[in-house]
This record gives structure tokens, C-alpha cells and sequence, in this order.
């Protein structure tokens, strides 16, 4: 396609989804002008800083059996594991002193009450220890509004839930066929989300089996259509111990993967300004510089895993996810200066919560 129609597109105030489609299928000249256009807006809406949000993978035990995962209930290899509160505050000690103003605590799916208790007691301690300073997101899965609630109450103020597919039809290709996996459920689970007040954040994976390049241009209007606050979205990388293994050679390259994320990324900065984007881990895993290219057309977010070293490897989504041995100071070193060469700065102190969830109010 020339270049001509792609600038003709990239002027528009508002992209429809057979303008996506022709922007997410853009040749090589058509992707340079998406990303500079994408790098133009990020500079003037959300400027030059990317926040941390030190990760905690509080625990790999989880109910669901996504196909895609690695860490799915039905994988009998993996030792399962929880963060005790000791090492917790342990990695929010470090966090605080080394002015990460965000926390991340993520986990794989659980409602029991044992469960949803220790987070409201995690949290309090979190606040009590940093004199409620530590912007705290939680990404726990689909819970009830009760429990959105009394996590909202104990000082969470942001959420992360990825739709994963917004295509109904595809979600369930991706997950079995029963109420624990119910496409309704969760996005009725981003609109309480959004009730009980939290910034909300969502996503996508990128290069799915049996995902066409028209699934990611609905995902990106679902994403505008929500008006979320915060995004997160890598490509999807293959696991192994998973059901979703078998279509391996059915994917697109591991190249044309990470090309088509860097793109999702360079849209969605465009078509919604101020909004949080993360640069994720998986897209560093297809590509060495994959952070830095994300931050470079979009990103403005980054998650230093603060996982004690021990349980890492234990929570692996997918395969050759990175900083697996690497301690909380290392993956900080070797962020700082991946920013840096990114020509970024880092918002060490400031929450960096989403302008977008401001200029709401
Ligand atoms: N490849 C890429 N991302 C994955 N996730 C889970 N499994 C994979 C995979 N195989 C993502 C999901 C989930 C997030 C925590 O990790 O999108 O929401
Ligand atoms: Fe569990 Fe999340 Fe993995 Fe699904 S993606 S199996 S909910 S950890
Ligand atoms: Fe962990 Fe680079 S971010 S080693």
C-alpha cells in the first residue's frame, strides 16, 4: 500500500475499523509514519517520563486453565508457590527506598475468602508501612464487586484485567467452555472495576491462534469504545504445557509477532492520547530491544519484577520470559538504562497514574 494513504489515514481525527485494518497491515514505510506519529503524540500528551510499578508475583496457584498459560490450574509440573507477607513487604521495602512510587501485585486467580483476605491485609500493611505514598495495582483476576470493593477500600487504586480477546468467539477458542470462563463475566468484571472507582486497565495478546488482523482492530475500538485508563499488551508467546502448544506452527513469526505488538502499541497511543500504556516483558521477550522500542512509540510504563528470585521460575507464562535470575537491583539497573537509551527519563517518586482517569473527573 503507498505511503500516501497511510498519511492520509494517520490525519484523521478518528480511525474506523477498515482504517485500522489498513494501518495494522502497513508495509515497512507505512509503519514508520505510525510510529512517528505515535512518538509526536506521546511527547505531547503524557511527555517524556516512564513510571515504574515494581512487580510482586504473589502467587502462582491459580483456579482458571486458560489455554495459553503456563501457570493454568491444569499444569500438574509446576510447583505451586505464594509469596509470604515477609518477603512481600521485603519487596515493598525495597521498592519504597528506592523511590519506585507503584506497586504491582499480580497473581493467578483465586475468590476464597482465606484468599481475598490476605490481600485486604497485605494492602493495609503495604499502606501502613509507606504512609499510604505506594500507588498499589492490583492484577487478580475476575472477583466480585464486594471484593473489588473492599480492596478499593484498603488502598488499591488501580486494576489490571486483560480481556485477552474481545472477540467473544475467539475468547472462547482460548479458554474451555464452562462458567469459571465466561467472556460475560469478564467484561462485566471491567465495568464493576470501574464502578467501585478504580483506574482500569486492560488488554490484549498479540499473534493468537486463530486471531485475524480484524480481531485486533475491534480490540483496539473495544479499548476506545471502554474508555480505559491503562493498557497492557505483548504478544502471545507459546508455552510448552499448554493446550494452545499444539498450534505452534500455525503462528505468525516470532518477528511479525512482535512487529504487529509494536503496532497495536504505536495505535493506541494515537487514538487515545493520555491513556497508561506498559512496555511488557513479552515484548521483550521476542525482540532484545523490545522495551525500548515500545517506550519509543508509545509506552510510558515499566514493571521491574520484584518477585523474590526463588519463585521466578515458577511463574512463567510463557517460554524465555525474561529476568528469571536477575535480583530486584539488577532488572533496575538494566532498566534504567534501557530508558535511557530510549531517551526517556523515569519517574522515580511520582505515581505517574494515568492522565486520562484525571481528565475524566
Ligand atoms: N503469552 C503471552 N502472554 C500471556 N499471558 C498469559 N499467557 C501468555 C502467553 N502464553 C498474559 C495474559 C494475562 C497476563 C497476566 O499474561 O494476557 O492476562
Ligand atoms: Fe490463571 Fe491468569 Fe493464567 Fe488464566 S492467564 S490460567 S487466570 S494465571
Ligand atoms: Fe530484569 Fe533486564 S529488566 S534483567
Amino acid at each position: 500500500m503507498d505511503d500516501n494513504r497511510i498519511k492520509e489515514i494517520l490525519q484523521k481525527e478518528e480511525f474506523n475499523k477498515s482504517e485500522l485494518i489498513e494501518l495494522l497491515n502497513s508495509d515497512d514505510a507505512g509503519k514508520k509514519l505510525i510510529f512517528a506519529k505515535a512518538a509526536e503524540i506521546k511527547e505531547k500528551y503524557v511527555g517524556n517520563k516512564v513510571y515504574f510499578r515494581g512487580l510482586i508475583e504473589f502467587s502462582n496457584i491459580c483456579a482458571k486453565n486458560c489455554y495459553y498459560c503456563g501457570i493454568r490450574g491444569g499444569n500438574k509440573k509446576l510447583q505451586r508457590y505464594y509469596v509470604t507477607e515477609n518477603e512481600v513487604l521485603e519487596a515493598v521495602k525495597y521498592a519504597w527506598e528506592n523511590k519506585y512510587a507503584s506497586l504491582v501485585i499480580q497473581a493467578g486467580e483465586r475468590k476464597s475468602k482465606k484468599f481475598v483476605d490476605s490481600i485486604t491485609n497485605l494492602l493495609q500493611k503495604i499502606n501502613a508501612m509507606t504512609n499510604n505514598e505506594m500507588g498499589i495495582t492490583l492484577s487478580l483476576g475476575e472477583q466480585s464487586e464486594e471484593t473489588f470493593m473492599k480492596w478499593h477500600a484498603a488502598g488499591a487504586r488501580r486494576y489490571l484485567l486483560r480481556i485477552e480477546a474481545s472477540n467473544r468467539e475467539l475468547y472462547k477458542k482460548l479458554h474451555p467452555n464452562n462458567k469459571t470462563h465466561d467472556f460475560d463475566t469478564r467484561l462485566n468484571a471491567l465495568h464493576l472495576l470501574r464502578k467501585c472507582g478504580y483506574q482500569v486497565g486492560t488488554g490484549v495478546m498479540i499473534g493468537l491462534p486463530f486471531q485475524t488482523i480484524e480481531d485486533l482492530a475491534d480490540d483496539l475500538l473495544f479499548f476506545k469504545e471502554f474508555d480505559i485508563d491503562m493498557a497492557g499488551m505483548g504478544p502471545y508467546i507459546e508455552h510448552e504445557d499448554t493446550p494452545l502448544y499444539q498450534y505452534r506452527d500455525q503462528l505468525m513469526s516470532k518477528k511479525d509477532r512482535f512487529d504487529l505488538s509494536l503496532k497495536m502499541v504505536a495505535l493506541l497511543r494515537i487514538m487515545m492520547k493520555d491513556i497508561n500504556i506498559a512496555a511488557t516483558t513479552a515484548m521483550q521477550t521476542l525482540d532484545k530491544m523490545g522495551r525500548e522500542k515500545a517506550i519509543k512509540v508509545g509506552s510510558n510504563i515499566i514493571m521491574p519484577n520484584l518477585t523474590p528470585v526463588k519463585y521466578r521460575e515458577s511463574y512463567l507464562l510463557y517460554e524465555d520470559k525474561p529476568c528469571i535470575d536477575e535480583e530486584a537491583s539488577e532488572c533496575k539497573n538494566c532498566l534504567e538504562a534501557r530508558i535511557h537509551i530510549s531517551g526517556a527519563e523515569i519517574g522515580y517518586g511520582e505515581w505517574g497514574d494515568s492522565k486520562h482517569f484525571k481528565n475524566r473527573r
